[in-house]
């Protein structure tokens, strides 16, 4: 292939370099098209448009590829490496020494609580409020808790930063569960690790510690390391969105959690459980679910099925379906919903529509199986996903802040509004 590519306009050539990442993926540089030719690209949802470089995560969507710093998904399986190392691994790109990761994990520790004053801002949230936007909102009120990280200069200062917005956001996320339901804060142990720390807050009361069953522990570290980054996608360019303004870490992960929220997005684990639950209670069979979701008329999809990047099956739901039926086993669930789940998905694999469309299980179709035997309620599941995501919009941050040609993200639009005309005074409008 030619490392050149020609455009031609009104009869003139243009050429553009073409240049290739490591895994032999093609890309035009097409940043000078403007100043060379005076046309933009137009291409709404960024389908066919390469925003950045980066060395974190590598996905081949045709052959149900995903890779951290370049080791395959399955291994966190095999291997079982704790969150942690995964985080860090994302983050400062190898995985830590012993020596590295004690000293990111004391940092953990020592980080988990938050400042008392913020605990009186959950005070302020209606009972019913979304935990997704207290998640936002709490993690953008770090900012006004430590100023010390708006300019981040140095690598220490860096993982200070990085270390207290991991530590903290599994306190923020179960705090706001513990206040949705009435329930006093129970402080962080600091002799638990990541998850079982999480699952304490959560579950524990007054002088009534709970008993973290080291199944649910494991599952929901390999959840979460499953979720931890997935280059591009929709929260993770939004966190480098605002992270390009120079924008600091906690408002720029805060916006990250927003655009997390929504059902095509990380939404879509909350929107499986509920539509699964609707066939469960009869309201529709899976047949009709299925045709809905092929119905040009009807707005509704199958949930936790199709993704932008993967046309076969989405690796993190193979290992999560595996997942199931073990976590299941183990803390001896019987979910009618994971046959439910099951049906579903031998309906759409088997059906043209789905073929045709390259349409499988996505990570968010079997995660919320998962999440509900370990006793987490449903609208806690979009704040699961924040959690586990963390570490990759942190790392992602990272890497545009320290790459030096980086800057502020800007598109251009096509103008499809009146051309030029007057305004008009109130009195002569008609
Ligand atoms: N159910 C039915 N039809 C679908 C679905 C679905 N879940 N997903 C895509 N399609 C159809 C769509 O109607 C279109 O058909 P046609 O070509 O005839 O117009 C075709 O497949 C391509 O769809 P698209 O909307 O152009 O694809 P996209 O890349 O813009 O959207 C998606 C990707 C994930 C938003 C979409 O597949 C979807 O809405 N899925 C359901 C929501 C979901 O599970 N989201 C989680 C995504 S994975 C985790 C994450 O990123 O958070």
């Amino acid at each position: 292939m030619s490392d050149k590519a020609a455009l031609t306009i009104d009869g003139k050539v243009y050429e553009f370099a073409i240049f290739t990442g490591t895994e032999g993926e093609k890309a035009i540089d097409m940043t000078n098209l403007r100043a060379q030719t005076g046309c933009v690209a137009y291409d709404p949802s960024y389908a066919n448009v390469g925003s950045c470089k980066s060395a974190i995560t590598y996905i081949d969507g045709e052959k149900g590829i995903l890779r951290y710093r370049g080791i395959p998904i399955e291994q966190f399986d095999t291997e079982k490496p704790n969150f942690v190392e995964v985080a860090w691994l994302l983050i400062f790109g190898k995985l830590p020494n012993k020596k590295e990761l004690a000293a990111f994990s004391k940092k953990l520790t020592e980080n988990a609580a938050i400042h008392e004053a913020m605990k009186y801002h959950f005070e302020g949230f209606p009972i019913t409020a979304p935990p997704m936007a207290i998640l936002s909102a709490m993690i953008n009120a770090l900012s006004c808790f430590y100023p010390q990280f708006f300019t981040i200069h140095e690598e220490d200062v860096f993982e200070d930063a990085a270390a207290r917005l991991i530590s903290k956001i599994r306190t923020i996320a179960a705090y706001s569960y513990r206040s949705s339901r009435g329930r006093p804060f129970i402080a962080p142990h600091p002799k638990l690790r990541y998850c079982a720390n999480f699952l304490h807050m959560m579950f524990s009361e007054p002088y009534e510690l709970y008993q973290v069953d080291p199944a649910v522990e494991d599952a929901l570290n390999l959840l979460l390391i499953l979720h931890a980054d997935h280059e591009q996608n929709c929260s993770t360019s939004t966190v480098r969105m605002v992270g390009s303004s120079r924008a600091n870490l906690f408002a720029s992960c805060a916006a990250g959690v927003c655009a997390l929220w929504g059902p095509l997005h990380g939404g879509a684990n909350t929107a499986v459980i509920e539509m699964l639950q609707s066939i469960h209670t009869g309201n529709i069979s899976p047949e009709d679910c299925i045709k809905m979701a092929k119905d040009k008329n009807s707005s509704f999809r199958l949930m936790g099925f199709g993704h932008r990047v993967y046309k076969s099956y989405d690796p993190r739901a193979r290992v999560i379906k595996k997942q199931c039926d073990k976590v299941l086993a183990t803390l001896g669930v019987n979910d009618p919903l994971l046959d439910i789940a099951l049906k579903l998905e031998e309906l759409a694999l088997k059906d043209s529509f789905f073929q045709e469309r390259g349409l499988y299980p996505n990570v968010d179709f079997y995660s919320g199986i998962i999440l509900r035997a370990m006793g987490i309620p449903v609208e806690m599941f979009t704040v699961m996903f924040a959690i586990g995501r963390l570490p990759g919009w942190i790392a992602q941050w990272r890497e545009q802040h320290l790459d030096a040609s980086s800057r502020i993200m800007r598109p251009r639009q096509i103008y499809i509004g009146n051309k030029q005309r007057d305004y008009i005074p109130l009195e002569k409008r008609g």
